[in-house]
Parts: C-alpha cells; structure tokens; sequence
C-alpha cells in the first residue's frame, strides 16, 4: 500500500530531494524569481516558507527582508531541515530558521506573519481543508499569502510525459486531481475553495508560463534523463526493476528531452499558478 503522502516526504521523498536538491533547485529558479517578485516582500516583514525543500526561495526571501524580518520555514523532512539550517549559517542569515514539523497542525506561538510564501510545498496534504486553517492562524489579520501550485498537466508537459513513460512500466496511482500530490491544486475552483474556508479572502491566481531546467541548470539530455529516473515519486519501484526495463526507460526519457536541449540546458516549459490571497 502507497504510504500517505506526507510520510513519504517525512522519509524517501524528502532525502530524495535532497539527494537531487541543487538540480531541483536549478530546474525551478525561473518560477522562484517570479515567485518574489509576485510576493513583493519588504523590508522587516515576517515570512513563513512552507515545505521549503532545499530553502533556496526561502534563503532568497530572508536576504529581501533584512535583518528586520524573520522568516521561518517549516518542512516535514527532517534531512531538509538540517540542509536549510546549514546554508542559512554558512550564508551568515541570522533572521531566518527552519523548523521540522507537519505544516498542517505546526504551532509557532513567538510569532505572527505578514507573509505565507511558497514554492510547491503546500500540495501534499492528507486534509488540506484543516491544514490551510491551520496556516491561516499562524498570520496577522491583513497578511497575504504568495503561493506557487502546479497548473494542470497539459502546461506540464515534462510532468506528464515523464509520467506517462514511467507508466509504462511501473504501477502508477491513478490520476487523481485532488489527490495530495503536484497537481492536487491544479483545479483553481477547488483551491479556492479551499483558502476560503480557511477564512482567505481576495483569492486570485496570476498564470504564468516559462522555463523549467530539467535535471537542473547545464544538464545534457543525459543527464535529464537520469534525474527523471532518480527523481520522481516512483524512483524506488524503478530501481528495482530489471535492468533492460530500467535502460528502455532511460532512453525514453532520452528521446523525450533530447529536442529541447539548446545546447546548455534542457529547458521545457512549465505552467504555474500563483495565487494571491488576503488573511
Ligand atoms: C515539491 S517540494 C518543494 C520544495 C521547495 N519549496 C522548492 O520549491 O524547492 C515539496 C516540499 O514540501 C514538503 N512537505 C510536504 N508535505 C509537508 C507537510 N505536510 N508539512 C510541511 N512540509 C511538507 C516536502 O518535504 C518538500 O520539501
């Protein structure tokens, strides 16, 4: 039986992540500069990062708020919190510290926010209904909320592809929208729905449309297709397979990413949502 998903990123999922953590990081920096700009941060405020991953767009965030502003992520893997930790001491940012918990129930009783940031952390919730309320109360009256969730897959064609070949040779779960997981807000109405009853208000989305790096910034083809194998929900199932199904999947993966390489990049486009809401 598939574990629940916030265990998987309390356990495999997050040392995935950060195994592969500056290829990810790579891969989405395009949508993390936008992603601030969408937030307009300013000098002084309060920052919550939820699912920070590696911490690449919450160190960012702390450098734009100076030393006035604190910023606190939250992540449910105990490996990414450590590695945040590290490069926020190694970067000498002493307003911004990363805490392990589950950020649908966390409590953080010294502060209150003005900002409730993230880069697709906030999609992996059993119940996102009580999980966003919760967030909610972590914020000051008049607070907003900058947060970037997948559009649907037919934006995300590496997503989907990617899915579509591993499919052919690993059981994978069936579609399902809602479902906790990267598209699990990729249908508007319902998360806003969602925000709403969590006591958001002002909800609205910008699309936004750009490049992703696959396999991260300078990646060959090659190496694209190698972290497609290594990165997904279903690398485990795929390293146990035979190795002529793993080496048929590879180069799938190869043809799949071979015509978008430019020479330094694999870049494919992505379809992001950001959505925008007043607590
Ligand atoms: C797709 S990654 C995004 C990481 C990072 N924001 C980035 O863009 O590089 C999702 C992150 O959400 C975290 N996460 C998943 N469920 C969580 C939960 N219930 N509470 C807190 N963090 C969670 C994972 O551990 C992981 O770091």
């Amino acid at each position: 039986m598939t574990e629940p998903m916030p265990n998987r990123w309390a356990g495999t999922m997050g040392k995935r992540w950060h195994s592969n953590y500056t290829q990810f990081e790579g891969m989405l920096s395009d949508v993390g500069d936008a992603l601030l700009e969408f937030a307009q941060l300013a000098p002084g405020e309060n920052i919550l990062d939820i699912g920070f991953g590696g911490g690449a767009t919450a160190l960012d965030a702390a450098r734009s708020i100076g030393p006035e502003g604190q910023l606190v992520g939250v992540d449910i893997s105990a490996d990414l919190v450590q590695l945040a930790n590290e490069r926020a001491s190694q970067e000498g940012l002493s307003n911004a510290r990363f805490i392990e918990a589950d950020a649908g129930t966390v409590e953080i009783p010294d502060v209150k926010f003005d900002v409730l940031l993230s880069r697709f952390g906030v999609m992996f919730f059993e119940d996102s209904y009580a999980a966003f309320k919760n967030m909610h109360s972590l914020l000051k009256p008049g607070a907003r909320a900058a947060l970037a969730v997948w559009a649907p897959a037919e934006g995300n064609l590496w997503m989907s592809s990617m899915r579509e070949i591993v499919g052919k040779y690993v059981e994978m779960p069936p579609a399902d929208p809602r479902a906790p997981g990267p598209m699990a807000f990729s249908d508007f109405a319902y998360f806003t729905d969602i925000l709403e009853k969590a006591g958001f208000s002002d909800i609205s989305k910008k699309d936004w449309t750009g490049s992703l790096y696959v396999g991260g910034k300078g990646a060959d083809p090659a190496r694209a297709a190698d972290f497609g194998m290594e990165s997904q929900s279903a690398a485990d199932m795929i390293a146990e397979l035979p190795e002529d199904a793993k080496a048929s999947i590879h180069a799938e993966l190869l043809e799949l990413a071979t015509p978008y390489y430019n020479g330094s990049d694999v870049v494919m486009s992505g379809d992001v949502f950001f959505v925008s809401a007043t607590a």
